[in-house]
C-alpha cells in the first residue's frame, strides 16, 4: 500500500510528482522518492526515508535537472525497513532504468537467485529492487523496453502495480497492475498515472481505471492499454466527481479536523438524489432486480476496521427494516470459515478506498460461489466497485486523514438507504415508517452541525485526559459498534489502550478493569425511543461508578437520568434510535483527535498505518 504517480507532459514534472505524492501520502508515509528523464536524456532520481517533506527538502536543496517524464512513490514498507536505500524508485541497469512498485512480488526470492546467478548485485532488501533488476535484465536481453517490460510483469507473482521509465524511451512510462490499483488521467498534450485519482485531480477530471492484469503505455500524446499478452483493450473513461480543493486542508490544522466538520455534508450528499417522491430510490441497485431483492434469504456485510463497525450499525437497521438475517464478517476471516453461500445470498462490501485487499478477496470469493455482490464505496473507479454486481457510492468526498471519520457516517447512511429500499420492495415497512426514517436521515446533517458545536468542550476534556493510560467505551444495540469505533479512533490516533464493550457484557468480565479514576465513555440510548435499554445502560453506569469509574456519558438532550452518575455529559440532539449513533460518534472522533493533538501526535498520519491496505 503505497502511493504512485506518473507524469508525461510539459508542466514542471517535479511539481506534478510532488503534488501527486502529497495528495496520496495517506497511502504510505515512511519514505518517498522520484525519478525523471532529464532533458539530456539521463535518469535523475532522489529518495529519502521519512515523510514526504524530507524528499521535498532534499530536492529543494539539491534540485534535479528538469525533465518531462517522471515517476514518484510514497512508501508503506513491506519488504525491508523504511530507509533511504529501500525507498523507491529503484534505479538499475547502470542508471538507465527506474521502477516504482506498490504491492508485494511474492516470487522475489526465486527471481533474486536467478539474477544473482546472472551476475547482478543488489543494494536494498526490497522485493521491488529484485523486480527492477529482472526488468533491466530482460530489457538488455530483448533490446527493447516494451518487450522486456511485458516479459517481466508476466513473471511477477503476488500483488503489484509497477511503473517504469527507461532513458532509451524518453517520453514513455510503462505500467502494469495485478491486484493493486492503477488509474490513468487524460490531459491535453500530457497524461498521468496514479494509485488513485487524487494523484492528478488538480490537473484533470478525465480518468479511467486500469483493469486487472493490464499494461499501460503513456506518452504526452497517447494512452495505450493492453492485457498482459499485449492485446489492446478498450478504455472506459469517467469523469472525476471530486473537486481538487476537496482534497486540500482548506485552512484547517489537519485533514482530520476538516473531515470531521464534513460529516454533515457526507450524509447529505449520500442521501441526495436517492429519495424521490417520499421513497428511497437508489438507481444503482436496479441491476439487482426487485425479484432478487425479494428472494434474498441472507445478507453478509464484509468489511474491515471502521467500515466493519459501520456494517455492524447497518446490520441492526437492515435486519429490522427488511426482515432479512444480516451478519457482519471481517473480510479477512470470511473466506477461511468456508461460509454457506447460495444464489440467494447477498454480500455487501463496505470500503472507503475500494482497494482493501482483504475485502476485495472476500468479494471475489463470494462471487465465485454464486453470491450477488453490492459495493458500498467512496472512491470512484476503485477495484472493489468495478468488480461488484452493483455499486452504491458514498459521496463523502476524498478522505485523506488515515483515520476514517466522514466516510464512516456516509457508510451507515448508504446502508440505511439500502435497508429502506429493500424494505419497500419486500413490503416489510409501511409507508409511514419509510417516511419517518427518510425524514430522520434528511434531518441528520442539521443535527450533526449541532453536535460539532461541542468541539471546544471536548477539546477541554481531551486536554485534561491527555496522560490517561487507558479508556473504555460502552454501548448497547447500535451504540455498541459506536463504542468499538470510539475505541479504535483512540487507539490509532492517540496510541492509548482503548476497548469498546457491549454494556451488557460488562458484568461477564470487563468490569474487573474498572478501578478508581478509570475513564469510561458511555453511549446512552434514548429514554424516549429505547426506554428498556436506556434503563439498563443507566444501571451499568451506576455499577461502574460505584467501582470508581470516571463516567463520560453521551446522552440525548434532556436525558436527566444520567446526571447523578456521570462526571461529564456530552449532549446530542434528539433522533430516532437508529440515528442517534451517527450523532454520538462525532464527539468520539473529536475526542480522539484532540487527545492525540494534546499529546503532540500527527493526527493525519498515525504511526505504522496507511489508509489503503492493499496487501493481505
Ligand atoms: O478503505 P476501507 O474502508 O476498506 O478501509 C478499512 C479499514 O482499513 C479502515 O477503516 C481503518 O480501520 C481505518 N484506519 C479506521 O480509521
Amino acid at each position: 500500500m503505497c502511493g504512485i504517480v506518473g507524469y508525461v507532459g510539459q508542466k514542471t514534472t517535479m511539481d506534478v510528482l510532488l503534488g501527486g505524492l502529497k495528495r496520496q501520502e495517506y497511502r504510505g508515509y515512511d519514505s518517498a522518492g522520484v525519478a525523471l528523464i532529464t532533458e539530456d536524456g539521463l535518469i535523475a532520481s532522489a529518495k529519502k526515508s521519512g515523510k514526504l517533506q524530507a524528499l521535498v527538502d532534499e530536492v529543494t536543496a539539491h534540485p534535479l535537472a528538469p525533465g518531462h517524464t517522471g515517476i514518484g512513490h510514497t512508501r508503506w514498507a513491506t519488504h525491508g525497513a523504511p530507509s533511504d536505500v529501500n525507498a523507491h524508485p529503484h534505479v538499475v541497469d547502470g542508471g538507465k532504468l527506474a521502477m516504482i512498485h506498490n504491492g508485494i512480488i511474492e516470487n522475489f526470492a526465486e527471481i533474486r537467485e536467478e539474477m544473482l546467478e546472472a551476475g547482478h548485485t543488489f543494494l536494498s532488501e526490497t522485493d521491488t529492487e529484485v523486480g527492477a533488476v529482472l526488468l533491466g535484465h530482460l530489457v538488455e536481453q530483448t533490446g527493447d523496453f516494451r518487450t522486456g517490460f511485458a516479459q517481466a510483469v508476466n513473471r511477477f507473482q503476488g500483488a503489484f502495480t509497477v511503473l517504469a521509465i527507461h532513458q532509451d524511451a524518453p517520453n514513455v512510462i510503462l505500467a502494469a497492475r495485478h491486484n493493486s490499483p492503477l488509474v490513468i488521467g487524460f490531459g491535453d498534450g500530457e497524461n498521468f498515472l496514479g494509485s488513485d485519482v487524487a494523484a492528478f485531480v488538480e490537473h484533470t477530471h478525465r480518468a479511467a481505471a486500469v483493469g486487472q492484469d493490464q499494461m499501460v503505455e503513456i506518452t504526452p500524446e497517447h494512452v495505450r492499454v493492453t492485457d498482459f499478452a499485449g492485446t489492446p483493450v478498450p478504455i472506459d473513461e469517467f469523469e472525476i466527481a471530486w473537486d481538487a480543493s476537496a482534497s486540500d486542508k482548506g485552512g484547517w490544522p489537519s485533514f482530520m479536523a476538516k473531515e470531521i466538520t464534513e460529516n454533515p455534508d457526507a450524509v447529505a450528499n449520500t442521501v441526495r438524489g436517492r429519495v424521490v417522491d417520499g421513497r428511497v430510490e437508489i438507481p444503482e441497485l436496479s441491476g439487482l432486480g426487485e425479484d432478487a431483492i425479494r428472494k434474498f434469504s441472507r445478507i453478509i456485510l464484509v468489511a474491515c476496521g471502521t467500515a466493519s463497525y459501520a456494517g455492524q450499525v447497518g446490520a441492526y437497521a437492515i435486519e429490522q427494516w427488511a426482515r432479512i438475517p444480516v451478519e457482519v464478517q471481517l473480510s479477512h476471516e470470511f473466506r477461511y470459515r468456508d461460509p454457506v453461500i447460495t444464489p440467494e445470498t447477498l454480500v455487501v462490501s463496505i470500503s472507503q478506498s475500494g482497494e482493501t485487499m482483504d475485502t476485495l478477496m472476500a468479494v471475489r470469493y463470494a462471487m465465485e460461489r454464486g453470491a450477488k455482490t453490492v459495493s458500498i464505496c467512496n472512491t470512484q473507479g476503485a477495484t472493489i466497485p468495478r468488480e461488484s454486481d452493483a455499486i452504491v457510492y458514498t459521496h463523502a468526498g476524498p478522505e485523506v486523514a488515515v483515520a476514517s471519520t466522514k466516510a464512516f457516517v456516509a457508510q451507515i447512511t448508504a446502508l440505511y438507504l439500502l435497508g429502506l429500499q429493500f424494505a419497500q420492495v419486500r413490503g416489510t415497512l409501511d409507508d409511514t415508517a419509510i417516511a419517518r426514517n427518510i425524514a430522520e436521515l434528511q434531518a441528520l446533517p442539521g443535527k450533526l452541525e449541532e453536535v460539532l458545536t461541542t468541539g471546544p468542550e471536548i477539546r477541554q476534556l481531551a486536554k485534561w485526559m491527555s496522560d490517561t493510560p487507558a479508556v473504555l467505551f460502552l454501548g448497547r444495540h447500535v451504540g455498541f459498534p459506536i463504542a468499538l469505533e470510539g475505541a479504535l479512533k483512540l487507539k490509532e490516533l492517540a496510541y492509548i489502550h482503548a476497548e469498546g464493550f457491549a454494556a451488557g457484557e460488562l458484568k461477564h468480565g470487563p468490569i474487573a478493569l474498572i478501578d478508581h479514576g478509570q475513564p469510561v465513555f458511555v453511549v446512552v440510548p434514548s429514554p424516549r425511543e429505547s426506554a428498556e435499554i436506556h434503563s439498563k445502560v443507566v444501571s451499568n453506569i451506576q455499577e461502574i461508578r460505584a467501582r470508581g469509574a470516571r463516567v463520560i456519558a453521551i446522552a440525548e438532550a434532556g436525558d436527566a437520568a444520567v446526571l447523578p452518575y456521570a462526571d461529564e455529559v456530552i449532549r446530542i440532539p434528539l433522533a430516532g434510535p437508529f440515528f442517534e449513533p451517527i450523532l454520538a460518534v462525532v464527539p468520539l472522533q473529536i475526542f480522539a483527535m484532540e487527545l492525540a493533538d494534546a499529546k503532540g501526535l500527527d493526527v493525519d498520519q498515525p504511526r505504522n498505518l496507511a489508509k489503503s491496505v492493499t496487501v493481505e
